[in-house]
């Protein structure tokens, strides 16, 4: 369900580079969101989709998501790049933020066929990444994605994520990205329990602020967290800091738009 009334207002409150008064925002417009994606991973990205645009062998995924209610489906590859892959403007979109913030450590929470993490890692290549997924057969598709770009330095985790997010961990964040699970309460939870595992510049990515009135709600509720002091609306995606020597603001931002399509 796309909740089309925030949409709306999205597309007309938000803005570019220019209106934007804060350093901080302004430098993400100006030279993050608008940096161009390199031309080679470009073409190779293209190929690779449409290796996968013609996968359409279906398998058994086991979805944990929304409300982890536990269902199994039949499901293509395919589909799932259709369905549940960062592609298009939100996959440069990624790509741009891991060039521009150059994390040393970033964690996913669902890989699904591991396009957001590819495109995580082409944007700043010596970044370690930890990306969890719940679905082994999902993983298993993930495994060939990251084999086919011969990535070093991701580590793929198969497991529930509240189950990974009890894991005692000492692991310190710069880059969070979460995309599993869409589902309001369990979205909160998920930010709550990284607190430990954050500083004050890691970066939170939401994937899906508009995918439900619940997750609309959940994205409110954050802008609105006195801990959180730059908040900023994407549109599909939602980036939160802490960045507590800022005062606290909200934004609504357009991606820069290359010749790619929107979802
Ligand atoms: C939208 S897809 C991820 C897309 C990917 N991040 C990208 O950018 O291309 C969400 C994935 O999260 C997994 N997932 C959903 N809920 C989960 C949960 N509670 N625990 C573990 N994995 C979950 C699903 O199996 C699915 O593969």
């Amino acid at each position: 369900m796309q909740n089309g009334r925030s949409y709306r207002s999205y597309f007309v409150r938000s803005k570019g580079r220019h209106g934007v008064h804060s350093p901080f925002v302004f430098q993400l417009a100006d030279t993050c969101l608008t940096a161009k994606v390199d031309k080679n991973f470009k073409t190779e990205r293209k190929k690779w989709f449409r290796q996968l645009t013609h996968d359409r062998h279906l398998f058994s995924i086991v979805d944990l998501g929304a409300g982890s209610k536990k269902l199994t489906q039949q499901r293509s590859v395919s589909k799932l790049l259709k369905s549940s892959s960062s592609r298009g403007v939100y996959g440069d979109v990624l790509y741009q933020l891991a060039r521009f913030y150059r994390p040393e450590t970033v964690l996913e929470l669902g890989t699904s066929l591991g396009v957001g993490t590819i495109h995580l890692k082409k944007g700043h290549p010596s970044a370690h990444i930890i990306t969890v997924e719940g679905c082994s057969e999902t993983q298993r598709r993930a495994l060939q994605s990251l084999d086919h770009w011969n990535l070093d330095g991701v580590t793929t985790i198969c497991a529930p994520f509240d189950e990974f997010l009890q894991l005692p961990a000492s692991i310190r964040y710069d880059l969070v990205f979460i995309d599993g699970n869409h589902d309001g309460k369990a979205t909160l939870y998920y930010l709550e329990s990284l607190l430990k595992q954050v500083h004050n510049e890691t970066l939170f990515i939401f994937d899906d602020i508009r995918w439900s009135d619940d997750m609309w709600q959940a994205w409110q509720q954050i802008v609105s967290d006195e801990r959180f002091h730059v908040t900023i609306d994407l549109g599909r995606m939602g980036l939160v800091w802490q960045r507590t020597q800022q005062t606290k603001e909200h934004f609504t931002l357009r991606p820069k738009i290359w010749k790619t399509k929107w979802f």
